[in-house]
């Protein structure tokens, strides 16, 4: 009888590069290396032959800058998702499209087992298991880093033993996700929340421009379509928003952060373009939303953001916000300019030809076209109840 497969998310790294010996030993299994590009800029021919020379049987790379682009970033900025205010979802966006993947490649290679790297310390193996149980419940899911017990010295004794080709040192390292919408950098010294982190960590956002500018941003229907008025695919404007943004240095974010598993931990991100872009979205469906929308979506935002970091990508109300979401965007058009100094991004400006601002009700110029006369009426009436209030009530006991 020939072995049973599975396919293992691979990033190329320590760990994931373990488990491929240690899958097909512990487990007799052929293990399928599987590769994702979400924008994380790594030279995957280097992965793909790092993978078959710890012993894969295959390694499959997997090009989805696009499709994340587009079906994971965009519905996020639609939301201006960002957890506990302030971190947009780097790591929590890509895992449900990796498993995405995980899940076709299984049913391509006829495999009834997947495997992911992950520890049992974070939300990355909620995410990923979750999300593939919704794509295909009768899967089987090993993560091997969650039960083998290796220290970090264990591991890499491990690999000099199989002669699995890997970069990492027994020296303490940083875990670093990355992809198209940011950077995530934890442990080392940052581990101790009061400790600044190392300056050296920081690759996207090194400041290097001195000099203020301006640059407009073009939405349609909620999608950034242009940088400076020059049109761009998704992929090009996101990765040159992280350029332009990041040379001043802005899109850092530090912060203690409540995982899923119910550990508080310190997190370090860059996340310039993701910053910038949900800065500049937000502006515009200020000008361009009815108020009772506008705040109806401030209000799902937060529940939106929490599903997704929660690994509930895959869920039926994530799946009903999305389509609220969505139905917003209809108007979401038009141009915004970002200021841009060291350290420091702002709007200076906004316009659209759909937006709800009327100069004409809004001046106190003579073009005023607001009608006084109203607001006497609707101000009364406003405020009946609590005039009847403290007519009746107030002060008499
Ligand atoms: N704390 C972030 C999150 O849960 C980042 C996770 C980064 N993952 C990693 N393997 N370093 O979304």
């Amino acid at each position: 009888m020939s072995k049973g497969k599975v396919i293992l998310a691979y990033s190329g790294g320590l760990d994931t590069s373990v488990s491929v010996k240690w899958i097909s030993e512990v487990h007799n299994l052929e293990v399928i290396a599987m590769a994702v590009d979400v924008g994380q800029g790594e030279d995957f021919d280097v992965i793909r032959s790092r993978a078959l020379a710890a012993g894969a049987v295959e390694a499959v790379v997997v090009d989805a800058k696009e499709e994340f682009a587009r079906d994971f970033i965009m519905p996020a900025l639609f939301a201006n998702a960002m957890y506990e205010n302030k971190y947009p979802l780097v790591s929590a966006l890509s895992r449900p499209v990796i498993a995405k993947h995980l899940v076709e490649v299984s049913k391509k290679f006829g495999a009834q087992t997947v495997a992911h790297g992950c520890t049992g310390k974070g939300n990355d193996q909620v995410r990923f298991e979750v999300s593939i149980r919704a794509l295909r419940p009768d899967l089987e899911i090993l993560a091997p880093v969650r039960n083998w017990g290796l220290s970090r010295e264990d591991s890499i004794e491990y690999a000099a033993r199989h002669n699995i080709p890997i970069l990492a040192t027994k020296e303490k390292t940083y875990s670093i996700d990355q992809n198209l919408w940011g950077r995530a950098i934890e442990a080392g010294e940052m581990e101790d929340p009061w400790v600044k982190p190392p300056v050296g960590i920081y690759q996207t956002t090194v400041p290097t421009v001195t000099e203020p500018s301006s640059l407009v941003i073009s939405f349609e229907s909620g999608i950034p379509k242009a940088l400076g008025g020059k049109n761009m695919g998704l992929v090009e404007l996101i990765s040159e928003l992280n350029a332009i943004v990041g040379s001043y240095g802005f899109g850092r974010i530090d912060m203690v952060e409540n995982r899923r598993v119910g550990i508080k931990s310190r997190e370090v991100y860059e996340a310039p373009a993701a910053l910038a872009l949900i800065m500049a979205h937000a502006d515009l469906e200020d000008l361009t939303l009815e108020r009772d929308l506008s705040h109806e979506k401030m209000r799902l935002s937060p529940r939106w953001t929490e599903l997704v970091y929660d690994g509930l990508w895959y869920s039926p109300l994530k799946q009903a916000i999305d389509s609220f979401m969505l139905y917003t965007q209809r108007f979401v058009t038009g141009d915004v300019r970002l200021l841009l100094e060291p350290g420091h991004v702002a709007v200076e400006g906004r316009r659209s030809p759909v937006g709800l601002y009327d100069y004409e009700l809004a001046t106190y110029d003579p073009a005023d076209a607001f009608r006084h006369q109203d607001a006497e009426g609707f101000v009364r009436l406003w405020g009946l109840g609590v005039q009847t209030w403290s007519r009746k009530q107030l002060g008499a006991d």
